[in-house]
């Protein structure tokens, strides 16, 4: 159980990149970050707009003179500071996410970097190149992975509670750009604009959270094949996708489908993923976090709840509360930032045993994300045909 004691001796200086006070993102990253002690804020280059970053910045407590106009000039400067910062968080639009954590990683950085990590493979091939050889992390903040109960279904997964993994079922399914919201929205705008978001929209920008959280709950999950259509349904999106569906097919002999949408009219979220086994199957649903459904074939169904005694020792090593009181999306990352500080300890210790078993959404899932919204792109572009991933 996490209560309050610090999990390590020192805590990390750490700046941000975007994440603004207009920003939809930036609270939930310095929320997490700083709730078990674990990273300081002490710079950051916060906004597009030089003043407004500083006057945003000066408001959180930061010295006006770490409060800088870019990345750039925040790399350098503190890199050239005995005090200077060790990690970096990067919130702002896509097409930035690249040049940011390869500028962070050239300037000896950890980084926490949003999703989707690039736009290509050879991008975050060269990310993947980078981190290795600076002997710096990349945290990826697939935020919802850091919920309780996605730990507790891996767990019954690899202990073949389910049996055979057979089907995997995800959505992320929400209605809120049913219309041309982007006409009023700047936070909707870049989204739907392939300048600010490479080739796709939901496919990347909703998807590949379930598709990681799938890949968490089955570990040995590997994408084969799969078969991509998408749509424009607000014509002036295309070429990018408000709606979109991917069969799977998985290296295990196991198949499964994604549904991704922002035009599910009146759905909040709907990001839910279901995972079939030959003996039982397991539901988790992002908007009822502290239940996860358990099927057993011909058995009442049951819901495990989170905080509670009868879950594994994984469960429970994040429980903050215990059961019955609802946690939610801000314990969860701040589990994963938590683990991002671990892990970037222990890479600074060199201490690869801790490394070696030591799960958070590292670098790899960043890449795999990105490899599989391209492999969706080449399957939808050339008529929906099945391609190897
Ligand atoms: P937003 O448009 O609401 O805010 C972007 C922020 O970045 C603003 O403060 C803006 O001034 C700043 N910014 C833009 N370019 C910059 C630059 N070059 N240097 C410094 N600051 C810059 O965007 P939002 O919704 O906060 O999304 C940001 C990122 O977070 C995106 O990559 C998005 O995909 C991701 N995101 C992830 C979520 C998750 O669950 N992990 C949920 C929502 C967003």
């Amino acid at each position: 159980m996490i209560n309050g004691i610090k999990p390590l001796g020192h805590s990390l200086r750490w700046g941000m990149v975007g994440g603004g006070g207009t920003s939809q993102i930036g609270y939930i990253h310095r929320s997490a970050a700083q709730r078990d002690s674990t990273f300081t804020l002490l710079a950051g280059a916060f906004d597009i707009d030089a003043e407004r970053g500083l006057a945003f910045g000066t408001a959180l407590g930061v010295q006006p003179e770490r409060c800088y106009p870019d990345y750039e000039s925040m790399f350098a400067a503190e890199a050239a500071r005995e005090d200077g910062i060790q990690a970096v968080s990067v919130a702002t639009p896509n097409n930035t996410h690249f040049a940011i954590c390869r500028a962070a990683l050239q300037a000896g950085l950890h980084v926490v970097c949003e999703k989707p990590l690039c736009f290509t493979t050879e991008e975050a091939d060269e990310l993947e190149r980078l981190s290795a050889e600076k002997n710096k992390i990349i945290g990826v903040t697939y935020g919802y992975a850091g919920h309780q109960l996605i730990h507790q279904a891996r767990e019954m997964v690899t202990a073949g509670e389910l049996g055979e993994i057979r089907i995997v079922n995800m959505q992320f399914a929400h209605g809120f750009h049913n219309e041309a919201v982007e006409l009023q929205n700047p936070s909707t705008r870049w989204r739907v604009d392939p300048r600010f978001v490479g080739p796709s929209y939901v496919l990347g920008d909703l998807a590949t959270h379930p598709l990681f959280i799938a890949e968490t709950m089955v570990p040995d999950l590997q994408v084969k094949r799969l078969l991509c259509a998408r749509q424009s349904f607000i014509e002036s999106r295309a070429p990018l996708e408000d709606n979109a569906y991917v069969l799977m097919e998985f290296a295990n002999g196991a198949v499964g489908s994604m549904w991704a949408s922002a035009v599910n009219s009146g759905s909040m979220h709907s990001q839910k993923i279901r995972i079939v086994g030959a003996k039982a199957s397991l539901e988790w649903w992002d908007e009822q976090p502290n239940q996860l459904r358990y099927e057993v074939q011909g058995e009442p169904v049951r819901i495990l709840e989170r905080g509670m005694g009868y879950l594994n020792a994984r469960a429970l090593e994040e429980d903050r509360i215990s059961g019955g009181h609802a946690e939610g999306l801000f314990e969860a990352w701040s589990n994963l930032y938590r683990r991002f500080a671990l892990a970037m300890d222990a890479t600074d210790r060199g201490d690869t045993t801790f490394l070696r078993d030591f799960w958070y959404p590292d670098v790899h899932a960043g890449l795999a994300g990105v490899r599989w919204v391209e492999n969706c792109v080449r399957s939808a572009d050339a008529g929906s045909v099945w391609v190897e991933c």
